[in-house]
């Protein structure tokens, strides 16, 4: 059985990647400063703005007969712009991503998985994006202590690689993360849709968010590399022609898009990493 540690395993995302990798037939230990809402036995309680805590966390945990770890995904952070100072974003987003990373070298864990953000794509948005369907294919544009604090994670991450040619750490650019009881304010995004220009009206649900960091563990590549991460239509019941006639006129299509279409393209996830939402709101929320 492959070992896992995930980092923020208390969180929105975490517990959602938790219960999958488990559901999967992964041993999981949930890594953080947080306890988990339900006990877990498989908890530990770490500070990854220490880097001396970060290392007894990954190195003291006992699997049983070995200390062998098989991967790592980092998901703990502040996990978005705004809920704190902007210096203290960039420190505790900064300096966990570098202690995560720089653990992993030292015990040689070569399969990370780590949450970046659509963020970096240009969210909010004031200056319009290149093309629609974003993508991974034109430079990043942080605007925030928050984005700029992923960006220097995917940079991190490219030296790492760098130093270590059998390391592959995967970035996941997650669109806004939806749990089963986010979806009860879509009406809200219906009635104000500027309110959700800043991403595109896009969104991910945490299940398939989920299932993007499962396949991209088990995906046989190398190195860094990034991919953006979300569900396949909008959280808006208005067509797409009407919010770009609205907001966004002289941005240029790459492609033809259908009303409800995301305007975030994942179709690098699906074609290297199988990844292939499951759970849209359309047809209604599964709240299973
Ligand atoms: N929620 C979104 O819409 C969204 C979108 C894109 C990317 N992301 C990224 O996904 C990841 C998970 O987001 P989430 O929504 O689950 O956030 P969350 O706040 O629900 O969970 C984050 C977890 O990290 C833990 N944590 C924070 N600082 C820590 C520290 N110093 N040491 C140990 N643990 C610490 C928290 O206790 C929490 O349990 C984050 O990296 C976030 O930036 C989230």
């Amino acid at each position: 059985m492959k070992r896992i540690i995930v980092t923020g395993g208390s969180g929105k995302l975490g517990r959602a990647t938790v219960k999958d990798l488990r559901a999967n037939g992964y041993d999981v230990v949930n890594a953080d400063i947080a306890p988990p809402s339900e006990p877990d036995p498989r908890f530990v309680r770490v500070d990854f703005e220490d880097l001396n805590d970060t290392m007894d966390a990954f190195a003291g945990w006992d699997w049983g007969h070995t200390r062998q770890v098989d991967g790592v995904v980092h998901l703990a952070a502040i996990p978005a712009p705004g809920r704190m100072p902007a210096g203290e974003v960039m420190r505790v987003n900064t300096m966990s991503t570098y202690n995560v990373f720089e653990t992993c070298r030292r015990l040689g864990i070569k399969n990370i998985v780590w949450a970046s953000s659509e963020t970096l794509l240009g969210s909010p948005f004031i200056v319009p994006p290149p093309y629609l369907p974003v993508d991974e294919e034109y430079p990043v544009r942080p605007k925030t202590a928050y984005s700029l604090s992923k960006l220097l994670g995917e940079e991190m991450a490219r030296q790492f690689c760098d130093w270590d040619p059998d390391a592959k750490i995967v970035g996941l650019r997650f669109s806004n993360v939806k749990a089963i009881g986010d979806y009860d304010r879509f009406p809200e995004y219906e009635a104000d849709p500027a309110s959700r220009r800043f991403n595109l009206w896009s969104y991910v649900d945490a299940r398939d968010a989920a299932q993007a960091v499962r396949k991209a563990l088990e995906a046989d590549i190398k190195g860094a590399d990034v991919f953006v991460i979300a569900n396949d239509d909008t959280a808006m019941t208005t067509a797409n022609s009407e919010l770009l006639r609205e907001y966004f006129p002289d941005v240029s299509l790459k492609r033809s898009v259908g009303d409800h279409d995301s305007l975030l393209s994942s179709e690098k996830a699906k074609r290297i990493l199988g990844y292939q939402p499951e759970f849209g709101w359309r047809e209604g929320v599964d709240r299973r």
